[in-house]
């Protein structure tokens, strides 16, 4: 287990907390991993509610740049951790909450998207400036953010780019609760304890039924990590990349 993740269980709840705060918690392949490892276990470890966190002033700045400019090079493909974590959020049985502080971005806002509960700050920032990179939006998102909050509203974050407010984000679906940026984690601990007080088996068919089969889930990951594919290694991305790693500041 890499420590850029860090995996804790506090009695049922077990929180995954991102950790590498130098870099704003953007992901690397082994923290996807680190992160599916977490989730695909957590059925066999007793768990009854899995906690994603970041850290105090950020909760993930989404995909590494570095590494999608390196998969570029390398033809392309989403790696395969990422496809491991996406599938994961997708297929997991129990509850997911999230806390979110800081900025939420890409992958970071669309993890939320499979979440049952989510609490953020105040001043937390919610974007996917996925085209503007010259990528499509994953996880996804491209199904699951216009049935949240209509195709509109959607298309404004997803293609647009335009970033929301916690406020914004709870309007448009994806969150529960904004509190002050630190009481984020006791409310967001708050509601992991209560949903794992609940019968197990009640929540898991509930949620079964309110989910339906991840199958169209995990299909729309697949169509969009073939788009994500062939954008990666277009002009338009690679200048994405190099501008973002170069820029001046
Ligand atoms: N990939 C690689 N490195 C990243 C990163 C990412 N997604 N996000 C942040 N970093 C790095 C920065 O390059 C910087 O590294 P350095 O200190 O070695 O120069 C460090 O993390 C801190 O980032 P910085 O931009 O100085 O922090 P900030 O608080 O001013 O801004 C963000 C935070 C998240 C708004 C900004 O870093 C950002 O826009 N990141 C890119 C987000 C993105 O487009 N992700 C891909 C989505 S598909």
């Amino acid at each position: 287990m890499s420590d850029l993740v860090l995996v804790t269980d506090e009695g049922t709840v077990r929180i995954v907390r991102m950790n590498r705060p130098e870099k704003k918690n953007a992901l690397t392949m082994a923290m996807y991993d680190a992160m599916a490892d977490a989730i695909e276990t957590a059925g066999n470890s007793g768990v009854r509610c899995l906690l994603i966190a970041g850290q105090p002033a950020a909760f993930c700045a989404g995909n590494d740049i570095g590494d999608f400019l390196a998969a570029a090079g390398a033809g392309g493909a989403l790696g395969q951790p990422i496809l491991r974590f996406l599938y994961a959020l997708a297929r997991c049985e129990i509850p997911l909450v999230a806390a979110v502080c800081g900025n939420a971005i890409g992958v970071g806002t669309t993890m939320l998207m499979h979440c049952d509960h989510v609490v953020a700050a105040n001043d937390a920032r919610f974007a996917t400036p996925f085209v503007s990179l010259g990528l499509v939006p994953e996880a996804a998102s491209s199904l699951i953010a216009p049935r949240l909050m209509g195709p509109a509203r959607a298309f404004s974050l997803l293609v647009m780019g335009h970033p929301l407010t916690a406020h914004e984000a709870k309007a448009a679906g994806i969150l529960n609760t904004v509190v002050a940026p630190d009481a984020v984690e006791a409310e967001a601990m708050k509601a992991a304890a209560e949903i794992a007080a609940l019968p197990p088996q009640a929540v898991a068919a509930s949620r079964r039924l309110m989910r339906g089969a991840p199958d169209e889930i995990v299909a729309r990951i697949d169509a969009e990590a073939v788009e994500f594919k062939a954008r990666l290694q277009s002009a338009e991305a690679q200048a994405a990349f190099m501008a973002f790693m170069t820029r001046k500041r």
